[in-house]
């Protein structure tokens, strides 16, 4: 027993990637072994939640106080020393810049300091590959439907360091769509998750919400909030603006509570069947049918479940990473360094971040 415990303290990799993520108000540190996570940590930020939305300057400030503890959580917990890292990687863009510089700052401190490579990590396409993360992993080439509360995608990957945004958002993202929505019915932020919550009581045919009719592979959410905002002051009468259908503050408030769980349902049923009309089209012009989804809205139970159904009708190869690697995590930064580092594809010191990402 104790040779195997001795034994199992002393499993070395070939190559031991430590990553940070700092993009947005999640402080995280994962250690990746040859491609299998080890360690996978990450600090939230609650002091957001007063202020109905991420502060800029608020996130810098705990990612400050963060890091150094959830890193060394991170090696801890790999049981892995510092000098056995060989290579440092970080989130680069997009994001917040205050946020990201702590995490590049901090890497590249590392790096310097250890003599080891640095690897700049694109967040969003590391949100992509946290589908290579478990053992079953899809074909290349794949395609993606990357949601998130900043982006909306279908990215065509044809390997780790080939990828192709095929369609996105032209104005707001599903993620703001499902909290923008949220917001409307007097929830707090993020309220993704209560809408996925309430939504599981609720009828989904029960309100008609319309669907955009966006050419190509692009999609668009901003139609969707203003019909819900129409729809809500109107009480449900129609989700149009009439003044004649204007419902008093008093009769709003309560037709939403009256009827939480059908309005969610139908709501979050609209996000879903425009997002996947869409993905089906992606599929079909590309013909490629091993297809993910990413990002912290793949967490939402009507989409993991209408994304199953319609990849059983479409017979798609269907992939959806673990929980905690669909929302903001380092996991997926170290995952997306360990193919980095086969390429040999390392960073100068003086690379700098960036707020919006270059594909
Ligand atoms: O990927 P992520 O963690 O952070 C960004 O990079 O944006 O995504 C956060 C977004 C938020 O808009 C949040 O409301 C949404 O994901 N979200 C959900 C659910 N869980 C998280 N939306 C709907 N249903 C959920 N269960
Ligand atoms: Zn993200």
């Amino acid at each position: 027993m104790h040779l195997l415990l001795t034994h199992l303290t002393h499993l070395t990799f070939m190559t031991t990637i430590l990553a940070i993520e700092s993009s947005c108000d999640e402080t995280a540190a994962s250690v990746c072994g040859d491609g299998k996570i080890l360690s996978n940590i990450i600090a939230s930020q609650k002091v957001h939640e007063q202020y109905g939305g991420v502060v800029p300057e608020l996130a810098s400030r705990a990612h400050i106080q963060n890091i150094i503890p959830v890193v060394n959580a991170a090696l801890q917990i790999a049981n892995c020393k510092l000098s056995s890292v060989d290579a440092v990687a970080f989130t680069q863009s997009p994001g917040l810049i205050g946020s990201l510089l702590v995490g590049a700052q901090f890497a590249k401190s590392l790096a310097l300091s250890l003599n080891k490579p640095l690897i700049a990590v694109h967040h969003m396409q590391a949100h992509v590959l946290a589908n290579l993360i478990a053992n079953e992993k899809p074909s290349f080439p794949f395609l993606c439907l990357t949601v998130s509360g900043g982006h909306t995608q279908i990215v065509l990957c044809e390997s780790p360091a080939r990828m192709k945004v095929l369609g996105e958002t032209i104005d707001d993202a599903a993620g703001e769509a499902f909290d923008k929505s949220a917001k409307l019915l007097g929830l707090p932020y993020p309220g993704g998750p209560l809408i996925d919550k309430y939504a599981r009581q609720g009828n989904p045919d029960r309100f008609h919400f319309p669907e955009p009719q966006i050419p190509g592979l692009d999609f668009s959410f901003s139609g969707l909030k203003t019909s819900i905002l129409y729809f809500l002051r109107n009480a449900g009468k129609s989700n149009l603006y009439k003044e004649e259908f204007m419902a008093t503050e008093d009769d709003r408030k309560e037709f939403i509570q009256n009827n939480l769980p059908d309005i969610c349902a139908s709501i979050q049923q609209r996000i879903v069947t425009i997002l996947l009309n869409k993905l089906k089209k992606a599929s079909v012009e590309t013909g490629i049918s091993d297809i993910c989804l990413a990002g912290g809205v793949s967490a939402n139970s009507g989409l993991r479940k209408a994304f199953e159904e319609i990849g059983k009708k479409y017979k798609w190869k269907t992939f959806i990473p673990a929980f905690e690697y669909c929302t903001d995590n380092a996991a997926m930064i170290a995952i997306t360094g360990y193919y980095k580092y086969m390429e040999k594809d390392f960073s100068d010191l003086s690379v700098t971040v960036s707020a919006k990402a270059e594909w």
